[in-house]
């Protein structure tokens, strides 16, 4: 029988160096990250750019995130900061992502930021991602790799099943260690924390000692504010399931086990409980559940994170 994943692929420097060819001729592969698997493509390269938005089903105002090895990199492109130093110094290379502003003689494709005067930059720290941008000597565009709306891909297969053949390439990383996406700051002024991650507000102030922004965001992460990160059932949140066969969403030691409790974390730690999120909730899609109920999750921490997401699903 054919394998139907043919285009997954383990990590090897075979398989790198084609990664590395497919991405100069401006094509996309799958990547993956240490918060989800990203879809990646030059971001000095038109072509490759819109390539990741078409792909996607990407609304083109939604601006990409771009990845880099190296700081030096990154100062070709954009006006780093006292802040960004600060916190480059404590999380780096890690999940989060640093809104800065940039520089009129940066490469990288307008489509990237969708027009807007400032640029999204992280540096993942997952071996594979990081082996590749150390070769291809520009950077990575990488979205999430899921189609626009739908839940971010934890693992090679999330991403097959979402482009299936439409990449000649998906790098198998394991299971993302962090498992939601990378906590995005915009420090092109007082910082504003433009989506929560497991890099909590709380540990970021701890770091910059000073306050942030208290103005609410106008579209300026217009990721944030529409539907997202949807398992394309509906999510009803602080309400218990009436019968079993409703799946419900559980946080904690208290919860029994029974057939239709998934516990994100039956330690209590918000942490793996992150790790845990999107995949539970396709576990459940995939078992051929209609509905998922979500107990309360603790707000704090990586518990913010947890609910922001979970809300936005919800919508
Ligand atoms: O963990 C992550 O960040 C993953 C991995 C693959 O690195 N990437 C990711 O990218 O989540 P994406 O495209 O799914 O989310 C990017 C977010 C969006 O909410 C977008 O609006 C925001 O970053 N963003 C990008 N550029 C921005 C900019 N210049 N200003 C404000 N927000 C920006
Ligand atoms: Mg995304």
């Amino acid at each position: 029988m054919a394998n139907i994943y043919s285009n997954i692929f383990s990590f090897n420097k075979k398989i790198l160096k084609k990664t590395v060819k497919i991405l100069k001729q401006g094509n996309n592969v799958g990547l993956p990250t240490e918060t989800v698997y990203g879809l990646a493509g030059n971001a000095y390269s038109k072509k490759a750019v819109k390539g990741i938005y078409k792909l996607k089903k990407r609304p083109n105002k939604n601006p990409l995130i771009v990845h880099y090895i190296s700081v030096e990199g990154a100062k070709r492109d954009v006006f780093l900061n006292e802040d960004f130093f600060k916190l480059y110094k404590k999380f780096c290379p890690g999940p989060l992502t640093f809104v800065l502003k940039k520089k009129k003689n940066s490469k990288i494709v307008s489509e990237v930021t969708a027009n807007l005067k400032t640029v999204a930059i992280r540096f993942p720290n997952h071996k594979i991602v990081r082996a590749v941008l150390q070769l291809v000597k520009f950077p990575l565009a990488m979205p999430s790799a899921n189609i626009s709306t739908q839940l971010s891909p934890t693992n090679a297969y999330d991403v097959f099943d979402n482009f299936k053949k439409k990449l000649n390439i998906i790098l198998n990383g394991g299971n993302s260690k962090i498992g939601i996406e990378s906590t995005v700051i915009d420090l092109t002024k007082k910082p504003k924390i433009l989506r929560p991650g497991v890099i909590s507000a709380y540990e970021i102030k701890k770091i910059l000692r000073k306050n942030f922004s208290k103005k609410r965001t106008i579209i300026k992460s217009p990721g944030m504010l529409k539907k997202h990160y949807s398992p394309g059932i509906p999510i009803i949140i602080g309400q218990k399931p009436k019968n079993s066969s409703q799946a419900h969403i559980v946080f904690g030691k208290k919860h029994k086990k029974t057939k239709n409790n998934y516990n994100l974390s039956q330690k209590g730690n918000l942490k793996e409980a992150a790790a845990n999120l999107y995949k539970t909730m396709k576990k459940i899609k995939k078992e051929g559940y209609k509905k998922i109920f979500i107990s309360k999750i603790p707000n704090k921490g990586p518990g913010v994170a947890i609910n922001d997401r979970i809300k936005r699903a919800s919508k």
